[in-house]
This record gives structure tokens, sequence and C-alpha cells, in this order.
């Protein structure tokens, strides 16, 4: 049924949701797309409202602390005026901090593209899948000049600033503001991350992961868990992630290799 705008129930919730300053930013398909599943759901205008919301929150907030963008940015300039590694690494790490995923890496970013791209090589063309603000972790990724490096994520305002970070970083790369789940990646890539985000992603879609591992035009992904819930108690999640995705990879041809860092839990899927 329209309201008096015209609007059917999936844009009345779309548009009730995107008021919210909380969900701004986010991109409007995936907006669109929970919305939709929720007036499948309940045919209830109020109550899938409210369903968007906590779904929205599960997806996108639930990782946050607020970011300061602008100041994330002057912070950058400023490390890139000095032009030491030393200065840009200080200025990342500062941002790294900002996410609960990214902070939780900081502790093994040293080895943690070393070790992995020592076993699938370093990659020419890279995809940062549902990247939160990871790609300020290219410093440690040693990738020489002329790599392409694709991000993605939901939310505009972290896509517009990763864009001014990888132009300063002199970076052949581009920040998409693409939900993965409506549009997966279609560009051949020697490596896509996926890190931390699987969980997430079946919570948007169950089966979610598999298919796009089987979409992605990839020779290898790396899929990544955490080892400590947000609550930070360990509750046994290692062995609990290794179990659900070895199973979950079961029925598939590709060789997958682990590696267990402290703070992350990694498998490199190799799809040849
Ligand atoms: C747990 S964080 C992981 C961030 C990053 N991969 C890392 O490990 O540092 C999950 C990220 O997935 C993004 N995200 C959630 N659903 C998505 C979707 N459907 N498409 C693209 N990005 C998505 C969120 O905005 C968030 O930045």
């Amino acid at each position: 049924m329209r309201d008096r705008e015209g609007l059917d129930e999936v844009e009345q919730i779309v548009a009730n949701v995107g008021a919210a300053a909380k969900y701004r930013r986010v991109c409007p398909r995936t907006v669109q797309r929970l919305a939709a599943e929720e007036w499948a759901r309940h045919h209830h205008l109020k109550r899938a409202i409210k369903a968007t919301k906590s779904r929205l929150h599960q997806v996108y907030s639930a990782y946050e602390s607020p970011v300061d963008y602008d100041r994330g940015t002057r912070l950058l300039e400023a490390a890139y005026a000095v032009g030491t590694p030393q200065a840009v690494r200080q200025a990342c790490r500062t941002i790294l901090a900002l996410h609960t995923s990214t902070r939780e890496r900081l502790p093994i970013l040293d080895r943690f593209y070393a070790d992995l791209y020592a076993y699938t090589g370093t990659p020419r063309t890279l995809l940062d899948l549902a990247c939160g603000l990871n790609p300020l972790s290219h410093p440690w990724m040693g990738l020489p000049p002329g790599v392409a490096y694709h991000a993605y994520d939901i939310d505009t305002e972290r896509i517009a600033f990763l864009d001014r970070y990888l132009a300063l970083a002199g970076a052949e790369a581009h920040a998409h503001l693409q939900d993965i789940l409506c549009d997966p990646p279609t560009e051949r890539a020697d490596v896509a991350l996926l890190l931390k985000s699987s969980t997430c992603l079946e919570r948007q879609r169950k089966g979610s992961t598999l298919a796009l591992l089987d979409r992605l035009d990839v020779s290898h992904v790396v899929v990544t868990f955490p080892v400590k819930s947000l609550g930070q108690r360990e509750k046994g999640m290692p062995e609990h992630y290794q179990h659900a995705f070895l199973e979950m990879v079961s029925g598939r041809p590709w060789p997958v290799t682990r590696f267990a860092f402290a703070t992350e839990l990694a498998f490199v899927v190799s799809k040849g």
C-alpha cells in the first residue's frame, strides 16, 4: 500500500531508517535489501522498521566507534608531509585503533601480511572485501608500486575517507561503496581478503560466504575469524570457527591452509 507521498511499504521503511543519524551513511542498497527482507517477514510497518534497524545495528554499528574522518585525513596529510615511513605508520596505527577488527590486528600486523603473502605470493591485484579501516594497513602489506587494490564497504563516509588515504599513499587503488551481497565484486584478482566479516555476512544471509567464495574470480581468498568475542571472552571460538568453516567448504575441491595468529585465525582458500 502507498502512503500520502506515494511510497510503498519498503520505501517507507527505507525513508524512516535512512532519516536516523546512525544509519544515514549506510549504502542505500543495503538498507533497501534489509528493509525488503523485514517487510516480507513482518508485513507490519512499525515492526519491520524496528527489525531493519536492529539488523543494521548487528551488521554495521556493533563494531564501530564514531570516527572523525576529517580529523583522520588531517592526521594522515600531516604524516605524509613529514614523509617518513615511521610517521605514516604511526598515523595509520592511530586510525586503525578506532575500529575493533583492526585494533585487534595491530599486535600482529608486522607478521600478518608477510606470512600470508609468503604463501599466496605478493598479489598484483588485491580485493579487500567488507574492508572496514583495513586499507590503512597498506604500509604493512609490502606491495610493490602498481598493485591494483580494490576495497569495498557499505559506509559512505568511510569509503570517501579511504579514497583520500589511498590517493595519499600513492596506491593504484579504488574504494567502492558496494554491498558485496547485492553486488559481488567481479574484478579478477590474485588475492581477496575477507577479514573477520564472514560471520557478519552469514547474519545477513545464511550461506552467503560460500556463495561469495564460489563467485569470486580470484586465485586465493583469505578468510579470517576473531579469536575473542566483542565482549573479550575466549569461549572456544577458534575451535568453533575452524570446525564451521572447514565444514562449509568441505564440498569444494579447494585446498585450505590455516594460519593461527595470536589475535586472529586465518584460512587461505586456494581456488587456483
Ligand atoms: C567486522 S568488520 C571487519 C572489517 C575489516 N574486514 C577488518 O577485518 O578489519 C565488518 C565490516 O563489513 C562491512 N560490511 C557489512 N556488510 C557488508 C556488505 N554486505 N557488503 C560490504 N561490506 C559489508 C561493515 O561495514 C564492516 O566494515
